[in-house]
């Protein structure tokens, strides 16, 4: 699709009388409109932003073209909770379209300062030429919720060497100094992250490149996040232009992560092991994460990807955020739970048993667009078994172990409304367990996968039909018991 940058880069107030009250009303007849996801009342949503806990609520923004379904003016819209399930809209955060965002407020994180939560983002501007600018911007909330941005980038050049590819400032304090991590593509057109100091949040120096042993990984690296746990350093990234490599790399876009010894800011140098996927899934990009007031590190994501079209474009709206997950370091891999207050969700619960043998059996005690389940199988020696879901006359989203190949396999091929099936329409991961539990978060359109208790996640969108509700658990080549839970949500 190409649009006009006449019609990319309109601010609301710029949208024809009643257009973007025509677009909500298109959304909320949307069969796919979820019901306990985060989402736009129409246009576009993508990245989290400024995810932090801010005097006791959490603060979450993201990444929102109110116009459409295309990546235009990028505008921060403000969600907050106090328990990371109910989410109460507080409107627009960050509004785009001065001259140090003339062309959206793009992607940044937020740190808490002197009682004021301070948010640094990059802005997008361009010039006469139509060549980009990106600076890094602060905008300041008091504690009465007002957000007053500064007329003045913080970080205004893009240092020699490196390309106008540069933004997503994400922030953290230690050691008496704030950092922060920016994504960025050097000259030559490889992706990495950059590393800045400052004492104040106001002004900034530029510490250089983080060294990685990654070498030439990818064109460029978005929304980079680092944290530390367990004395270790974790980057996470979302590098694009990386090639697959068996079930390896199947997105259009990847998000990972580096895990090592904490980072050296003062040499930028950062030892670390492999690029690890943090999804297994179709639809993960531009996570971030922020520190709970327990202590626990919580991760949200972008439930969508670049450049893709999704059925619901038609429908005046695209995307949603992924449920929060929290997260922990295994042996330099990352489990991902999800919050132990989703349990709030729970309404009625249903339970399944039975020792399933070479047969598909239908869970008649439950059917639903929306549902948390729990279903754990042991005892196998059938070479695949698992679930089908959302499943109805002509559809069905199937997941499975196949024992054989120890894989773990997620196939959308008849999940409904097609997406992106250039790039496949089965993701496979290699697990080597005797006893599989599978965490299912189902919505309107979309599925969360935790399997054995967060080792692997497969984040998905589905487009069923509403009428697609039903759930059957199977065995092939062999039997597997089956003990299964469900709430309705
Ligand atoms: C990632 C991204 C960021 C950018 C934002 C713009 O999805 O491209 O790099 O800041 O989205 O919306």
């Amino acid at each position: 699709m190409n649009i006009s940058d006449e019609l990319k880069y309109r601010k609301l107030e710029q949208a024809q009388p009643g257009e973007f009250e025509q677009l909500q009303e298109k959304a909320k007849g949307c069969p796919w409109r979820q019901s306990y996801h985060i989402q736009a009342s129409a246009g576009l949503l993508n990245d989290p932003n400024g995810f932090t806990f801010y005097q006791g609520e959490y603060h979450l923004f993201y990444q929102w073209f109110p116009l459409g379904t295309f990546h235009g003016m990028k505008y921060w819209y403000h969600m907050k909770s106090s328990d990371l399930v109910h989410w109460e809209d507080v409107g627009v955060g960050i509004e785009p379209g001065d001259p140090q965002d003339s062309h959206g407020a793009y992607s940044g994180s937020g740190i808490v300062k002197d009682d004021k939560l301070y948010l640094m983002y990059t802005g997008n501007t361009r010039d006469e030429q139509g060549e980009r600018h990106p600076f890094q911007n602060l905008a300041v909330m008091d504690s009465t919720g007002k957000i007053k941005k500064r007329s003045r980038p913080v970080i205004k050049a893009v240092p020699k060497g490196y390309t106008e590819h540069y933004r997503d400032p994400k922030i953290w304090f230690s050691g008496g100094k704030y950092f922060c991590v920016i994504g960025a593509q050097r000259a030559n057109e490889t992706g990495c992250a950059v590393l800045y100091s400052s004492s104040d949040l106001e002004a900034w120096d530029f510490e250089g490149e983080i060294a990685t042993s990654l070498g030439d990984f990818g064109y460029m690296w978005e929304c980079p996040d680092y944290f530390e746990m367990d004395q270790q350093g974790v980057l996470l990234f979302s590098p694009q232009g990386i090639s697959p490599e068996g079930d390896h790399y199947r997105n259009i876009y990847q998000s990972g992560y580096i895990v090592g010894k904490p980072l050296d800011t003062e040499r930028r140098s950062f030892v670390h092991g492999s690029f690890q996927e943090l999804d297994r899934g179709f639809d993960f990009y531009a996570q971030q994460t922020t520190a709970a007031p327990d202590g626990r590190r919580i991760l949200v994501a972008w439930m969508g990807l670049p450049d893709t079209n999704y059925p619901t474009d038609s429908n005046g709206w695209a995307n949603c955020l992924t449920l929060p997950r929290e997260i922990t370091l295994r042996e330099g891999k990352m489990i991902q739970q999800p919050v132990r207050e989703l349990q709030m969700l729970r309404k009625q619960e249903v339970k399944f048993e039975s020792t399933l043998q070479d047969e598909v059996n239908t869970f008649e005690g439950f059917s639903g667009t929306s549902y948390e389940l729990i279903c754990e199988f042991s005892g196998a020696n059938a070479e695949r078994f698992g679930i089908e879901f959302r499943t109805g006359e002509t559809e069905k989203t199937v997941l499975l172990y196949d024992r054989v190949e120890k894989e773990v396999i997620l196939d959308r091929s008849e999940s409904g409304q097609p997406v992106a099936t250039e790039y496949g329409t089965e993701r496979r991961c290699s697990l080597d367990a005797d006893n599989i539990k599978f965490q299912l978060f189902v919505d309107s359109s979309s599925v969360e996968i935790f399997v054995n208790d967060g080792e692997e996640v497969f984040t998905s969108r589905i487009f069923p039909s509403m009428n697609s509700t039903g759930i059957r658990f199977f065995a092939q080549g062999g039997s597997a018991a089956c003990k299964a839970t469900v709430w309705s949500i």
